[in-house]
């Protein structure tokens, strides 16, 4: 199984149907969009750089998510995944704009799958862009009211995107709006 295949993402997918709209905020090279694609779902991939992977059912915006989030959309989506992304932004931006602003866009029942860091890893990153830390409990206070289907908060050790060993402490959450 990929390294990207955690337990979080394993159970998120599981919880999709196909034809479902699913919004991956910072989807990266695209390699969870893809599954989802897989599953039958249509995908709505943002990141800020260019995509890699393609797929018929995966629309890719190629822009901030600060910038998208200002664009009207006419697309309700049913799930959303930002699995490695939300630690880039601080903690009241994503409280008092991009959870908010996220809400308008989704359906009743929508799904949220939120995977981030609850601390630095170790060693830490030397260039690193991170704004903000959260620990599962922080996670789950975005959406208050929200069936809870998955909390976790665990540290493991495990190779960077250069292959670099470190001690990554992750936290994360799948809601669902009821
Ligand atoms: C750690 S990677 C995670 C990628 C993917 N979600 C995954 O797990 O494989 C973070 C991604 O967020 C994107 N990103 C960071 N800040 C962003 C922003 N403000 N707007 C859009 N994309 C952003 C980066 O380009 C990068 O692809």
């Amino acid at each position: 199984m990929p390294a990207f295949m955690s337990e979080f993402f394993t159970q998120f997918i599981s919880l999709l149907q196909a034809n479902l709209n699913v919004l991956d905020l910072g989807a990266g090279s695209g390699r969870q969009a893809i599954a989802i694609a897989q599953r039958g779902c249509k995908v709505w991939a943002v990141d800020k750089n260019p995509a890699k992977v393609q797929h018929k059912l995966i629309t890719w915006q190629t822009l901030p998510i600060e910038t998208w989030l200002q664009k009207p959309s006419s697309t309700r989506y049913d799930a959303v995944l930002m699995n490695n992304i939300v630690q880039f932004f601080s903690k009241g931006w994503v409280t008092g704009v991009l959870i908010p602003e996220l809400a308008k866009r989704t359906t009743d029942r929508c799904l949220f799958g939120i995977r981030t860091f609850f601390k630095l890893p170790e060693p830490a990153f030397e260039n690193s862009t991170v704004l903000s830390y959260w620990t599962a409990q922080e996670l789950l206070s975005l959406f208050p009211g929200w069936k809870c289907l998955h909390q976790n908060q665990q540290s493991a050790a495990a190779a960077d995107m250069t292959g670099r060993e470190r001690l990554f402490h992750n936290s994360s959450i799948i809601v669902q709006q009821q």
